[in-house]
């Protein structure tokens, strides 16, 4: 077992689902990003899902959902709700993967925790793995003038221009926001969400 998924398991059976930092029962600037994509896009890979409730709306969007996270526990959590209706992968975002072939990759909260430039080249060449020319990524991380820290691991926040030159001149950037997270305990967090599509 990896330090990551020992911490991310710790994580997930240490607190309830609702009193994750992370925690938001409502979607609507992910979804509004979903609805921008083109309506053939229907395989989805949602990168570092842990317990999201996103999946239910990605259900009842009809799309085609497969989960990849570090933590087995945040696994099985999805497995008890969602049981055979979504696919499950166990896997690391910085070691090189073995993954099919998607229409969006969706990743909240995620590319925030690659710190090393190693690890964040390991995460594009993944994305690019899978999403071929015309498919979509939908990247959303703590702003640069948010929280430098969450689940005790140091964060490298983005905005529009970090995301732009880290996926590089093969993405055409579609549309980004600012926005704010409110967390289980009223705290204010900034958030950078963008969509980009594939050249
Ligand atoms: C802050 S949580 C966000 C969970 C979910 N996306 C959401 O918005 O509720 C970060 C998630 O990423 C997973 N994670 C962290 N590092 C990872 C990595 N290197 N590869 C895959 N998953 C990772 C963690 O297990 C955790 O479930």
């Amino acid at each position: 077992m990896s330090s990551s998924q020992a911490h991310w398991d710790g994580a997930y059976a240490d607190a309830e689902t609702t009193k994750l930092g992370w925690y938001q029962a409502e979607h609507e600037v992910t979804i509004s990003l979903f609805e921008m994509c083109d309506k053939k896009a229907n395989r989805v890979i949602d990168v570092g899902a842990g317990v999201t409730t996103l999946i239910d709306a990605l259900e009842q969007m009809n799309y085609q959902v497969s989960v990849l996270d570090v933590s087995r526990e945040a696994l099985r959590t999805l497995k008890s709700r969602h049981g055979n209706r979504i696919s499950y992968l166990h896997g690391d975002l910085t070691n090189e993967l073995q993954l099919d072939d998607y229409d969006i990759w969706h990743d909240r909260a995620v590319l925030h925790f690659l710190l090393e430039e190693e690890q964040k080249k390991a995460y594009v060449k993944n994305l690019e793995s899978c999403i071929t020319s015309g498919g979509y990524a939908i990247i959303e991380t703590f702003a640069t003038d948010g929280a430098q820290m969450c689940c005790g691991l140091q964060l490298c926040t983005y905005d529009e221009s970090k995301l732009r030159s880290l996926l590089g001149e093969g993405w055409k950037l579609v549309h980004s926001l600012r926005h704010i997270h409110i967390n289980p305990f009223g705290g204010e967090r900034p958030y950078v969400s963008a969509i980009f599509q594939r050249k």
